[in-house]
C-alpha cells in the first residue's frame, strides 16, 4: 500500500492522464504484476516469442515502436535495444522502476502519449479525437511497430471517467470509449512497417471445479483474425481476486496485424448503468454503476 502510494506520488505523466485514472491504473499494475509474477511467466514467454518472430522476418532494425510498453514485461525490451538502432517505449505513464532497469541501454525512448487519442476530448480540451500515430506513421525509419497488450485497456480509464462525469458523457457519442479499440486497430492498419499484435481478447472467470461463472469480451465484440498464436493467461490466479475463483484471460498474437481495418465493425454502445464493470487490471472494483 505505502509502495503504491510513494510510486503514484514520484510518478511523472501528463496531467490529463491523471485526470483519467491512468496513473493509478499503471500503479496498481506494477502491484499486480509484482504479486502474479510466476502465473504470469508463461504468458510473458509466448508474447516474448512472437515478437521474436516478427523481428525474424524484417529485413531492417533502425527503429521499432513498443505501443502500450508499460512495465515492459511482456516485451524483450533489452533484445530489441541490442538488435535496433532505436526502442521508442509509449505510454501513458512511465514508472521509474521500469526507466531505472533499462537505463543501461542508452537507444532506448520513453514517450508519454495517450494512443487513443481520446484523453483530450473527453477532458473537453479538443473538439475532436487527435490523430495519436502521425508523427510515427510518417517516420521512414520505423521498421516495426508492437501494440503490447494495450487494446483491451484502452477504453477502460475514459469509460470510467465518464461514469463519473455523466454531464460530460451526454455530450459525447454514447459509444466513444469502446469505438478506441476499432480506432486503435485502424492505426494499427495504417503503419506501412509492419505490426505485431499481442493482446487479451476474452476473459472469464472459473471456480475451482472448472466451471465458468463469469465471461466478457475484451475486444467490443469485434470479429478478430485468427491469430498466429493464442494461449491462456491466468490474470488473477486463485487467492488474487477471491480464494475459490480465478480470472483467465484468452490471449492473441499476431506476428503482422493484417492492413485491413475495423471501421466497418466499430458501431459499439456504452456499458449500461448497471451492467458488470469492463475487466480491469486491478483486483479492486469500483462499486456497482450508478
Ligand atoms: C496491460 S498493460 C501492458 C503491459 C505491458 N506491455 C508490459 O509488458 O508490462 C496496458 C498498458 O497500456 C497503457 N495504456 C492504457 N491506456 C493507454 C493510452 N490511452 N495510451 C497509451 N497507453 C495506454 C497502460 O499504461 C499500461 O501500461
Amino acid at each position: 500500500m505505502l509502495a503504491e502510494l510513494l510510486l503514484r506520488l514520484t510518478t511523472t505523466a501528463p496531467p490529463e492522464m491523471r485526470r483519467l485514472g491512468l496513473v493509478k491504473e499503471a500503479v496498481w499494475l506494477w502491484s499486480r504484476a509484482t504479486r502474479c509474477r510466476k502465473a504470469w511467466a508463461a504468458h510473458e514467454q509466448r508474447c516474448h516469442a512472437v515478437v521474436e518472430r516478427a523481428v525474424a522476418r524484417l529485413g531492417r532494425h533502425r527503429t521499432v515502436v513498443v505501443l502500450g510498453s508499460g512495465l515492459c514485461r511482456d516485451v524483450p525490451v533489452g533484445r530489441l535495444a541490442e538488435l535496433f538502432e532505436r526502442v521508442v517505449l509509449v505510454d501513458v505513464v512511465h514508472l521509474w522502476p521500469v526507466r531505472l532497469r533499462l537505463a543501461r541501454h542508452k537507444n532506448i525512448q520513453f514517450a508519454h502519449r495517450d494512443v487513443t487519442g481520446l484523453a483530450k476530448w473527453i477532458l473537453g480540451d479538443a473538439e475532436n479525437r487527435g490523430d495519436p500515430l502521425a508523427d510515427l506513421r510518417g517516420n521512414p525509419d520505423v521498421d516495426l511497430v508492437i501494440s503490447a497488450n494495450l487494446l483491451s485497456q484502452i477504453a477502460i480509464c475514459p469509460e470510467n471517467w465518464l461514469d463519473d462525469h455523466p454531464g460530460r458523457a451526454g455530450e459525447l457519442p454514447a459509444d466513444l470509449p469502446s469505438r478506441a479499440i476499432g480506432w486503435h486497430l485502424d492505426d494499427l492498419a495504417a503503419f506501412a512497417c509492419p505490426v505485431c499484435l499481442l493482446t487479451d481478447v476474452h476473459m472469464k472467470v472459473v471456480d475451482r471445479d472448472g466451471r465458468v461463472v463469469e465471461e466478457t469480451n475484451l475486444v467490443a465484440d469485434l470479429p478478430m483474425p485468427t491469430p498466429d498464436d493464442a494461449w491462456d493467461w491466468p490474470v488473477a490466479p486463485f487467492g488474487e481476486i477471491g480464494r475459490h475463483i480465478a480470472r483467465i484471460h484468452r490471449v492473441h498474437g499476431y506476428t503482422q496485424w493484417p492492413r485491413t481495418g475495423m471501421r466497418e465493425a466499430v458501431n459499439i454502445p456504452r456499458r449500461q448503468a448497471g451492467a458488470p464493470d469492463r475487466e480491469r487490471w486491478t483486483p479492486r472494483r469500483r462499486p456497482a454503476a450508478r
